[in-house]
């Protein structure tokens, strides 16, 4: 049994079989959440994609009260261990066999830093398996070529994650484009809404995606979907 629970932005809480994975926390300044509190997570690891704050906001605060295990690229890691968090270094095309499935870090065509201005390694998204599930979180990124390689490199995907928002990543139009590059047709949005950069029109939106015979899935904020 596998449940993704949307917590804002890019934000999700994912129960793999009962592990409970957090990706990306930005949820106590998510300008338009208003149900979502961080003392309510429970967690063992931590996905971050990259260290820019709206991935990383409550990611210390939810990292100690938990004793979680931050999986990120070594740079991150670092970061966070010099915080006392426990963490576990990767870097981009590396894999790992967690309690909750394998994780390899993907490229991300975006950019990397910490909220003190450090140097954050390079972005990163992730491809989860489980026994149950194969998932693509893409992270922030434009449209690559390289997602082509993802169906040859990895279980047929069940999902991904891919952000629509426009500006400081792909648009939905792409993130069409993209689907096709990972040859998988259920798709879940992310990065759309939180800021006035990235406003989108829903249903403008969800209809693009149904023309181009692909299922778009947009959770309010706290929503929690079967997968
Ligand atoms: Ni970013
Ligand atoms: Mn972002």
């Amino acid at each position: 049994m596998n449940s993704i629970q949307y917590l804002g932005h890019s934000c999700f809480l994912l129960d793999l079989d009962g592990h409970k994975v957090l990706v990306d926390p930005f949820i106590s300044q998510n300008p338009i959440n208003t149900s979502v509190k961080i003392d309510d997570i429970n967690c063992k690891h931590i996905l971050i994609t990259h260290g820019h704050s709206d991935h990383v906001a409550d990611a210390e605060e939810i990292g100690k009260s938990n004793d979680a295990t931050i999986i990120s690229n070594w740079e991150i890691v670092n970061w966070y261990e010099a915080k006392g968090i426990k963490g576990h270094p990767m870097n981009t095309g590396g894999k790992w066999t967690f309690d909750f499935g394998k994780v390899k870090l993907t490229e991300a065509v975006h950019s990397s830093s910490m909220p003190d201005g450090s140097y954050g390694g390079t972005a990163n998204g992730f491809l989860i398996k489980t026994e149950s599930l194969s998932l693509y979180i893409a992270g922030d990124t434009a449209l690559t070529n390289n997602m082509k390689l993802i169906p040859q490199i990895w279980p047929a995907l069940d999902l991904a994650i891919l952000p629509i928002g426009d500006n400081f990543t792909m648009d939905y139009e792409e993130a069409i484009i993209a689907s096709d590059f990972i040859n998988c047709n259920k798709i879940i949005g992310c990065h759309f809404d939180t800021f006035g950069y990235i406003k989108i029109d829903h249903e403008n939106v969800k209809s693009a995606f149904s023309k181009a015979g692909k299922e778009l899935i947009l959770l309010n904020i706290g929503e929690e979907i079967s997968i």
